[in-house]
């Protein structure tokens, strides 16, 4: 294994929380009955934003990851029989601007305080990064937000991961790689990355050819990783 110089970060779901946004709203006046089904919409709209990113890739119809999100939601709200104009536009406001998870500055500050290279890997387009990496100020603490909108493939086929090398100018096994998507790391680690898989829902790994070289329930993890 190589010395690790460069940590790269999933965002969805790894630095930002994707459940915020219909939580959020689950807990504003005069919206009891989504605040009932809120759990159901937010893990079908994330589903099908993935699954819908995989099929255009698959297919060659490849959109950028903002079009998968209002696709997504459109199909959740459809399914929930909550078809409102107002709250949908409420839901993907609230997405542009999705709160990171309590730890993530902390740790991206340590890390960059010890020389390690910080950046974003996302299937995000660049406009929904940049409001995500604004809103929650994390600018400051990362070298870079790579999309995957400059390869026009996403994430995990593996022309993404290249973008590392690309950018950074090392090794796959100088990185390490952190995401809580299961197939993300299953990715990455066939790739060659070294991995951190942050499992906070304590789910089975996932059966792919690529194993986690870590599982961890938060992004601590990966200072402790570092530190070993
Ligand atoms: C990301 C999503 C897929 O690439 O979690 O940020």
């Amino acid at each position: 294994m190589g010395q690790i110089t460069t940590c790269i970060f999933d965002a969805y779901g790894t630095l930002f929380d994707v459940n915020a946004a219909a939580r959020a709203v689950a807990t504003m006046p005069g919206q009891a009955e989504f605040a009932a089904i809120w759990p159901q919409v937010a893990a079908d709209w994330r589903n099908k934003q993935l699954q819908y990113s995989w099929l255009r890739t698959l297919t060659g119809a490849h959109c950028d990851f903002w079009q998968v999100t209002e696709d997504g939601l459109d199909w959740a709200l459809e399914r929930a029989g909550h078809d409102d104009p107002a709250l949908r536009a409420q839901l993907l406001e609230l997405y542009r601007q999705l709160p990171p998870y309590p730890e993530a500055t902390e740790v991206l500050s340590r890390l960059k305080a010890a020389g390690i290279a910080r950046a974003i890997l996302s299937n995000g387009s660049p406009e929904m990064l940049a409001a995500a990496v604004t809103s929650a100020k994390l600018g400051a603490v990362l070298d870079d937000v790579l999309s995957v909108e400059d390869v026009g493939h996403f994430k995990p086929h593996p022309i993404v991961y290249d973008m590392v090398g690309t950018r950074f100018g090392v090794m796959p096994d100088q990185v390490l790689f952190v995401s809580s998507n299961g197939w993300d790391i299953a990715g990455a680690a066939a790739y060659g990355f070294q991995t951190i898989w942050i499992n906070r829902a304590g789910d089975p790994v996932d059966r792919m050819p690529g194993r986690p070289m870590v599982v961890a329930r938060d992004l601590t993890a990966v200072l402790d990783q570092l530190e070993a």
